[in-house]
């Protein structure tokens, strides 16, 4: 194994934050392009709309009276975050894509009531999260160890610790992030998380659901429109960080339900034909009128689907827990005996 690319100097002993992103990140970027901008159907994975602007205006979306998977979550958490401690005895919590860690205080809590909370490992490629979401919860939460893991946790779930002393752990990934992927790298990916599962340990996953095509496309297409300027932003972000000249008010936000696959899909649709050069890439492209650029999948989940998701990762499902209305469902899994 490499050190990682840095170990600052803690500001408290009771937090370590380890980095292992470096310039592979800008990489990432330009491949994601040369790759999906050339394609006969151009498509960029989602991971590219968080820049700091990207960031704010998820954090406005998961406000949005029509966005729900965040409040429902929350609401779940709220309610039965001691039960989930209590099943799990855990000691521990492991999240990816921890953002500003909103939810996870609550699960933090219910383990501090517990008196099982030793520790919170983080990982998110955001550094300034990572750090500032550390420094408030060790205040928080006396005796809380945090171990911050800055980094992509499609690349990076080989640099989270080991569990301290074997005690139990719950691996969460919330927000419906799962979703994201596609249904074979899904699995995939379920299948690399359950390998951080030890005999005692959880995962904790949530799922936004299939329901009723209206909401969910509401979800996606707010009347506010902030999501349509969430979804151009990924636009200006090529701009800035590959020297591109998008025209990013001449493509249309489109959020549509596939039902078929059950899942949403964004695009942005070039209002007219469109040339754009990307400059760091010595790449030229053009946009035909009406031709899209897909940007995101957000599957939604059935029972079986998720059940069928955990099997043919080695896991199984221990509880699902759903909001009032069944919108949300948090799944609690652990690995198949063998
Ligand atoms: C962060 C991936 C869970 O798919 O609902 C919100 C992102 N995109 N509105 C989702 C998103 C448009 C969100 N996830």
């Amino acid at each position: 194994m490499t050190p990682p690319q840095t170990v600052s100097p803690t500001t408290h002993d009771r937090v370590i934050v380890e980095s292992f992103l470096g310039d592979g990140e800008h990489r990432t970027l330009a491949d994601d392009v040369l790759d999906g901008l050339t394609r006969p159907f151009k498509e960029l994975p989602p991971k590219h709309f968080y820049d700091a602007h990207g960031a704010d205006l998820f954090d406005r979306i998961c406000e949005l009276p029509e966005y729900y998977p965040t409040r429902c979550e929350r609401a779940i958490l709220e309610q039965r975050s001691a039960e989930i401690v209590e099943r799990t005895g855990a000691a521990e919590l492991v999240e990816l894509g921890s953002g500003t860690a909103a939810k996870t205080r609550l699960l933090l809590s219910a383990m501090h009531e517990a008196g099982t909370l030793n520790r919170y490992v983080p990982i998110d490629v955001t550094e300034g999260m990572v750090r500032d979401s550390a420094a408030r919860l060790v205040e928080e939460f006396d005796g809380l160890r945090v171990h911050g893991i800055v980094g992509d946790f499609e690349r990076h779930l080989g640099r989270v610790p080991e569990p301290v002393d074997g005690r139990p752990r719950i691996v969460a990934f919330l927000g419906g992030t799962i979703g994201n992927f596609t249904p074979g790298s899904r699995r995939r990916f379920l299948r690399g998380l359950s390998q951080l599962l030890g005999p005692d340990d959880f995962l904790l996953l949530g799922t936004d659901l299939v329901k009723d095509p209206a909401v969910l496309e509401a979800a996606y297409d707010d009347s506010a429109g902030v999501t349509a300027a969430f979804n151009r932003n990924v636009l200006t972000v090529l701009n800035r960080e590959l020297d591109a000249d998008f025209a990013v008010d001449a493509y249309e936000h489109v959020a549509f339900f596939d039902r078929d696959r059950e899942w949403i899909e964004m695009r942005l649709r070039a209002q007219r034909p469109q040339r754009v050069t990307v400059g760091k890439l010595g790449l030229r492209l053009t946009f035909a009128a009406g031709e899209e650029l897909r940007t995101e999948i957000s599957a939604k989940f059935t029972p079986e689907r998720i059940s069928g998701d955990l099997a043919a990762a080695g896991m199984e499902l221990v509880e699902t827990l759903t909001d009032q209305d069944g919108l949300f469902a948090l799944t609690l899994a652990r690995i198949r005996a063998a």
